[in-house]
Formats: structure tokens, C-alpha cells, sequence
């Protein structure tokens, strides 16, 4: 059975690329906003009796988070038979716990929207954090792709001398794993949040590798500021000026600007969202898994 893949706005590279996969194939998909905002959204191919693939990453998922839901519903009416949504970062994986009396667990209310209208999820190193996995929020089957491996490849071919730096103990997960795999030291920093715009972070101890290029290495870059603080705190050991890899590059607002106008000699993200600073193209993981 052939799978129709479905870009919904922004994500047209992706979907191209899954379609010229072997069995696979490109739908038309109309979405557009009314003059007052609401959303219209037409399919332009039969999907009755087919596996639709709907890729939608969801950076800013306010939204977009309609118009996939319109979609998939009209699909799902339409008759398709089942509809994996690829969706390369996954948004509203932070907010995992309340931490105030009142607070919403958005990350709970999330999945359980994306559960309701898809029957597969697949996503790129989500920012599991207080939850061991998807499956503890998300009632449809997930799957997971990591990016470690490429970036520890980008690493390899391109800073021979680095020493990959974790700017907080969550990162700790990626960070391992892309020193080993690139062949590198590396260390971790304590981070504490004190609000959305503000983090302190721990001075590093870099002593023994002060000929290294120091590479930080983060699952998300937002506001930038984790990494325009630990920049900052690896400029005053007269270390080289850092490279900042980020897995998924938000960059709200004017973070990319005021991350290399803080001293960043790089920065590289993957292409799980799209920006100019995308460098580690994921497209071919991505058509992988859905091949299995
Ligand atoms: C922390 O929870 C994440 O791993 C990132 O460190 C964080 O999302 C980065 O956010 P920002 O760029 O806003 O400092």
C-alpha cells in the first residue's frame, strides 16, 4: 500500500523528501487563513483506505496546532486508514509538572490532544525530562529518533580538538553520548532558572583542556540565554570561542542575534525546524524509520 505524505505549511523539504521514498508518495494539501484568522483546510487526493503521513513540526504550536487538527480529522473522514504524525520537534514537553498551585501540566493536555487525531507519533529527541518516555503521557505508539549520533559525526569532521560542554544536568543524556561517539571530553554545568529570560550557571572547570575548542551542546535553544550564559562563563577561562549546537533551534524572538553577538563562533542546529542555522540535515534518519 502506498503512504501519501502531507507537508502542512513550513514543512514542504520534509515531506518532499519522505515522498520520493520508495512507496511512498506526495499528497496536496490546502491550507490557508479566512481574512479573519480562522483556519480552511482542503485535501486535494483520496486517502479512503490509506497510511497518511503528516508532517508537521511544532515549534510556536499555538498555531499550527488547529490546522493539523482539522486535517487529521478531515482524513480520518475522508476514510484514511491510519495517520502517523511526523512532527520533528514536539512542543510542550517542559512544562511536565506543577509548580505552582494552579499551573496547567500542558505537557499531559498536549499529548492527549495529539493522541486524539493520530494513530503513530514520530519525533526527534524530545525534551523528556521528570518523564521516562513518551508513553507515559502519549497514548498512541511513539517513536523516538535521536540526532546524537550526527552530531557527534559533525563534531568528528569539524572541531578535531573540541570539549563538548552540557550547559545543566538534563543535557547530560545528549551530551555523553555525542563525546563518545565524536571522541571527545566532556563536561557538565549546573544551571538554575530563575525566570523565562534568566539562568545562572556554574563556572566551568576547564583547566586541563584549556587548548580545547569548547562545543555546547543543548536539546533546545529558546531564548538562547543557557547558552549566552554559558558562553559567557567560557570566555572568562580564555578558551577559544565556543561552537553552540543546538538539536532544535526555536530561537525566539532575537535570540540568534544576541547568542552570536555574545561570542558564539558557530552555531548549528539540526534541521528539525528550519532556520539558517540548520547544518545537520535529519531527513534521511526520519525517512528510515518510517521505512520500518
Ligand atoms: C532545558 O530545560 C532545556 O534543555 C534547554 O536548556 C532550554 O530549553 C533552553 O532554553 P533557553 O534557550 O530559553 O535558555
Amino acid at each position: 500500500m502506498k503512504r501519501i505524505v502531507f507537508a502542512l505549511p513550513g514543512n514542504e523539504a520534509l515531506a518532499q523528501y519522505i515522498g520520493r521514498e520508495p512507496g511512498a508518495r506526495q499528497g496536496k494539501l490546502i491550507v490557508r487563513a479566512f481574512p479573519d484568522g480562522e483556519s480552511y483546510v482542503r485535501i486535494a487526493d483520496a486517502v479512503s483506505g490509506k497510511e497518511v503521513i503528516l508532517v508537521c513540526t511544532l515549534d510556536r504550536p499555538d498555531a499550527k496546532l488547529l490546522p493539523l487538527l482539522f486535517t487529521a480529522r478531515t482524513m480520518k473522514e475522508m476514510g484514511a486508514k491510519k495517520i502517523t504524525l511526523v512532527s520533528p520537534y514536539l512542543a510542550y514537553m517542559r512544562q511536565d509538572k506543577r509548580f505552582k498551585p494552579g499551573e496547567a501540566v500542558t505537557s499531559l493536555y498536549f499529548a492527549g490532544l495529539l493522541s486524539s487525531f493520530s494513530d503513530e507519533l514520530i519525533t526527534i529527541d524530545p525534551h523528556l525530562h521528570r518523564r521516562r518516555s513518551l508513553s507515559e503521557i502519549y497514548s498512541i505508539p511513539c517513536r523516538v529518533i535521536h540526532a546524537t549520533s550526527l552530531i557527534a559525526d559533525y563534531i568528528r569532521d569539524h572541531m578535531p580538538h573540541a570539549l563538548v560542554v552540557g550547559p545543566d544536568s538534563e543535557s547530560e543524556q545528549w551530551v555523553s553520548q555525542v563525546a563518545r561517539g565524536s571522541g571527545s571530553p566532556y563536561i557538565v554545568l549546573q544551571k538554575k532558572r530563575l525566570g523565562d529570560t534568566r539562568v545562572r550557571i556554574s563556572a566551568p572547570q576547564v583547566k586541563k583542556y584549556r587548548d580545547h575548542t569548547p562545543v555546547l551542546v543543548d536539546d533546545i535553544i529558546s531564548t538562547a540565554h543557557t547558552m549566552i550564559e554559558t558562553v559567557s562563563r567560557l570566555k572568562k577561562t580564555g578558551m577559544p570561542a565556543p561552537v553552540c549546537i543546538g538539536v532544535h533551534g526555536i530561537f525566539s524572538g532575537t535570540a540568534y542575534e544576541e547568542l552570536k553577538a555574545a561570542g558564539a563562533s558557530d552555531i548549528v542546529t539540526c534541521n528539525s525546524i528550519p532556520h539558517a542555522s540548520n547544518k545537520i540535515d535529519l531527513n534521511r534518519l526520519i525517512a528510515k524509520a518510517l521505512s520500518k
